[in-house]
């Protein structure tokens, strides 16, 4: 077990999960031994969305800096998608470190969403921010009303 101290969390969490091999909830410690992880793998936990506007990077392996990004990638699972890109690399989105138990079925229905709609949920996620930390919400010409 690796044990890294770095003042930035997010930061320590995805330097973790690259040396540890970190699969998610199938690595946890509360685990009984009898538990099969399989199913697990690749899972993770719904974190929190307060402050999120200023607490990037995003997901378990920090590996979005942009709340747009984060909403596209969520979008990009419907087969009517046009998010197909990742538009922070500019390429494909990168293959999933666990593929096995992503429910492809349920995420291929839905409406997919405008550029409007990503820029409205955008302004939401910005909303739950503190006030106290409101400063520091990236400015990148979003307005939000
Ligand atoms: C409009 C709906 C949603 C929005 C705007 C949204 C937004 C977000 C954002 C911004 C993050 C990144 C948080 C962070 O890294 O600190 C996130 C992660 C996550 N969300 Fe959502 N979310 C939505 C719906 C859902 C739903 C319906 C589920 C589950 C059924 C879900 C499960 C998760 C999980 C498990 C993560 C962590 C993923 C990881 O660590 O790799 N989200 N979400």
């Amino acid at each position: 077990m690796w044990i890294i101290i770095h003042p930035e969390v997010r930061l320590c969490r995805t330097v973790v999960f690259v040396l540890v091999e970190y699969t998610g909830l199938a690595s946890s410690n509360a685990l009984p031994a009898t538990e099969n992880t399989t199913l697990l793998e690749g899972k993770f936990r719904v974190p929190s969305l307060r402050n999120v506007a200023v607490t990037a990077p995003y997901m378990h392996n920090g590996v979005f800096n942009k709340l747009d990004t984060v909403i596209r990638f969520y979008d990009k699972h419907l087969t009517n998608s046009d998010n197909t890109i990742n538009p922070e690399t500019g390429v494909a989105w990168a293959a999933p470190e666990v593929a096995d138990n992503i429910s492809t079925a349920e995420l291929q229905d839905g409406r997919k969403l405008t550029d409007n709609e990503i820029d409205a949920l955008v302004c939401f996620l910005r909303s739950l921010t503190d006030e106290a930390y409101e400063a520091l919400i990236p400015d990148d010409g979003l307005v939000c009303e």
